[in-house]
């Protein structure tokens, strides 16, 4: 195992999935929990992840020194490396008046292991406020770049090392050969990559649920049917499926669970039509985490009682990826953006065991073993749709008539980039009732109505996001069609917000 200490990077989760597409298994762990982690598995080498803080910051998060005596590798990166010299005799990390954010170039004086295979001059992604000026003792400087002298820096003696910038991001040039070096050479795993093997997880499942029942809740997304279906060529006929009908996701949805679950599974699943009770508990409700937080608390509620009826059930079934876990995880050092209800909000007093057949995988591995699994396209290429659906597409309150609304402008966009032949180049497409009202001419009368906006996104895993430059005319037919079709509408805005700044959902 490699553990990867999370300082509240944004990019803390990506070490972990980059170590792990290497070959290697990685785990995101607290500063305060590296000991205690280590006593418990077998721990080949610890990054140290970056991180918004500053050493010299009150309350900055930090390391029990003793780690750095272990005799464990040590990478770190950015803040992890800033603090090894901090907390390190003889090193010195000062805080710079100026930021440093974006391309560099990393220029290598000497030889080390962890640059080894790198060119002399290569591009590298720098986001730094503070830096090194002086190593520790024991410590050799190794690189530089146009504006510091401590691009990185080694201690063979004690395998520590440590990097200014990111390598963990796209953007740096041998980023993942740097990874690999460390994992490979120094911390000395044995790379082998993980080959998905659908029978094992199935006979897995099969000895852990034994003669027991277990119960799914499946929205209709790829993880959760992916990993129903896992369970179902497990035990069959004791799997009971549970569909939760909110009214608030995509038409055709409930439809195309049920007819998925008897036709491919033989399971006929069991559907809470519950869309009266969603608009009831959403009115008057305008605040975007108070929406999310009702829609959570009534999924679970409702889910719940219907746990309930069934005595023999001994296991739930959830689609949580790996993405999941890191999100709900989160960092203790960094910002809370949204509630994802659809994480962690577990039924508490069920008392059943979860079972969590593909939470080591990314959604590029879901979706590779949804095709093993023979898993109709309709489900591995539909585009995600939100746990609270289009709740959060509306802006302000939802009632029956704006969520008709919505719905019909989405159905006009997927429609619109399917023919177009964009609807599989990106990761969302979507309508929003933005809450504004403008005037328009429809006929020879004038009309005050809402105003819609389109949101189209590319992102390869959703942390970051740009908008796609769709044709012209592909746009223009969907806001024709909208200001046409969709009565109430009275114009439509195209949204070219980047993320960050923005989240991809407006709420
Ligand atoms: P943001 O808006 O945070 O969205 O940039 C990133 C990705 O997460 C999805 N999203 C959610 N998915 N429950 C979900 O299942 C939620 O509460 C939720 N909020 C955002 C969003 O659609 C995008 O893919």
């Amino acid at each position: 195992m490699i553990v990867v200490v999370d300082f509240g990077s944004q990019t803390a989760h990506l070490i972990a999935r980059r170590i792990r597409e290497l070959g290697a298994p990685a785990e995101l762990i607290h500063p305060e929990n590296v000991l205690s982690e280590i006593k418990k598995q077998k721990v080949r080498g610890i990054i140290l992840s970056g991180g918004p803080a500053s050493v010299y910051e009150k309350n900055a998060p930090t390391l029990d020194r003793r780690i750095f005596d272990l005799g464990i590798p040590i990478l770190g990166i950015c803040y992890g490396q800033q603090l090894t010299a901090h907390l390190l005799s003889g090193g010195k990390t000062v805080k710079d008046r100026v930021r440093e954010d974006g391309p560099a170039t990393l220029v290598i004086d000497r030889e080390c292991i962890i640059l080894r295979g790198v060119s002399p001059h290569s591009r590298i992604w720098m986001s730094h406020g503070d830096t090194v000026i002086k190593p520790p003792r024991g410590f050799e400087l190794v690189a530089h770049s146009e504006t510091i002298s401590s691009a990185a820096m080694k201690n063979d003696a004690k395998k520590i090392y440590g990097v200014q910038f990111h390598p963990e991001v796209e953007h740096t040039e041998h980023g993942q050969l740097i990874l690999r070096n460390f994992v490979e050479l120094i911390c000395r795993v044995k790379l082998s990559k993980q080959k998905l093997d659908k029978t094992s997880i199935i006979s897995a499942i099969r000895n852990k649920v034994g003669e027991k029942h277990a119960i799914a809740a499946v929205s209709g997304g790829l993880d959760s049917t992916v990993a129903a279906t896992l369970v179902a060529k497990a035990i069959g006929k004791r799997l009971i499926p549970i569909h939760v009908h909110s009214g608030l996701m995509r038409t055709g949805t409930t439809e195309r669970v049920e007819s998925f679950f008897k036709r491919y599974l033989g399971i006929t699943p069991i559907i809470l039509n519950k869309q009266t009770e969603f608009l009831k508990a959403l009115k008057g409700v305008i605040d975007p985490e108070q929406k999310r937080k009702i829609i959570g608390k009534l999924y679970i509620d409702l889910f719940e009682k219907e746990c309930k009826r069934y005595k023999s059930v001994g296991f739930l079934v959830q689609g949580t990826i790996y993405s999941d876990v890191i999100e709900s995880k989160g960092s203790k050092h960094s910002a809370n953006i949204k509630s994802h209800h659809n994480v962690g909000g577990l039924p508490k007093d069920l008392k059943l065991e979860l079972i969590e057949p593909i939470r080591e995988l990314y959604t590029d591995q879901v979706r590779s073993l949804a095709k093993e699994l023979k898993i109709p396209n309709e489900f591995i290429f539909e585009q995600p749709h939100p746990g609270p659906g289009y709740a959060i597409r509306i802006i302000g309150e939802v009632t029956s008539e704006r969520l008709e609304r919505v719905r019909k402008a989405d159905e006009i966009v997927m429609e619109e980039m399917k023919k177009a032949g964009w609807y599989k180049k990106v990761l969302h497409s979507f309508a929003i009732l933005t809450g504004t009202s403008s005037t328009s001419v429809k006929g020879d009368g004038r009309v005050y109505g809402e105003v819609m906006a389109i949101r189209i996104v590319s992102s390869k895993d959703r942390m970051t996001a740009d908008w796609t430059r769709v044709p012209y005319g592909t746009l223009q037919k969907m806001v024709s069609r909208i200001t046409n079709e969709v009565p109430g509408v009275s114009r439509v805005v195209y949204d070219i917000t980047t993320k960050p700044p923005a989240t991809i959902e407006w709420e």
